[in-house]
């Protein structure tokens, strides 16, 4: 039996970005089309298999509405990872990103892991029939989540909790840059 190894992870973003979907999917391969707000924070967990190693995430899914932010510095302080989730239709929830990630950087363990998200992908993801991507309702570049990523040394997704487009990449990803032991 190998050992398992315990991984505090923290949401974080502004309301509405679908954070708690993002949850929902990889717990449970669910999707709600009216989630509701989460009120305080929720606790959830998940093992998975990585390699050889079993990592159980202990998920802190936090509340994005403004009247909860005070909350947050409780469920980040000795988090190991975080997932800064913004919504690829909204260019104030990439704003809103971007202060998380400073705030982290600041005040969150120095070496915390960070993932940026761009969820809800599945608005943008429209083809023409050359089969190139159609970006009627995409209102933040990728390269614009790819420079953040860069700049701050995070890891770099978009997502869709909707169709479950990379949201098991995301944890994959955080969980194979944890030190086993
Ligand atoms: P707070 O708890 O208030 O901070 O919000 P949240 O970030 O947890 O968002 P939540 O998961 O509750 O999702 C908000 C709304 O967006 C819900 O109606 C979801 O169904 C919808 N939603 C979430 N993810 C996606 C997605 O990937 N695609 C689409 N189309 N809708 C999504
Ligand atoms: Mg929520």
């Amino acid at each position: 039996n190998k050992p398992t190894t315990a991984v505090k992870l923290v949401l974080l973003g502004e309301a509405a970005v679908g954070k708690s979907s993002l949850v929902l999917r990889f717990v449970s391969n669910d999707f709600q089309e009216n989630k509701e707000p989460t009120i305080g924070a929720a606790f959830l967990t998940q093992r998975c298999t990585i390699g050889d190693k079993t990592i159980k995430f202990e998920i802190w899914d936090t509340a994005g509405q403004e009247r909860f932010a005070s909350l947050a510095p409780m469920y980040y302080r000795n988090a190991q990872a975080a997932l800064v989730v913004y919504d690829i239709t909204k260019p104030a929830s990439f704003i809103k990103a971007r202060h998380w990630v400073k705030e982290l950087h600041e005040q969150a363990s120095k070496d915390i892991i960070i993932a940026l998200c761009g969820n809800k992908y599945d608005l943008i993801s429209k083809n023409n029939e050359e089969g190139e991507e159609i970006e009627s309702n995409r209102k933040v570049s990728i390269e614009e989540g790819q420079n953040l990523a860069e700049e701050e040394n995070l890891l770099f997704f978009e997502t869709s909790a909707k169709t479950a487009y990379n949201v098991n990449e995301v944890f994959m990803a955080i969980g194979n840059k944890i030190p086993s032991g």
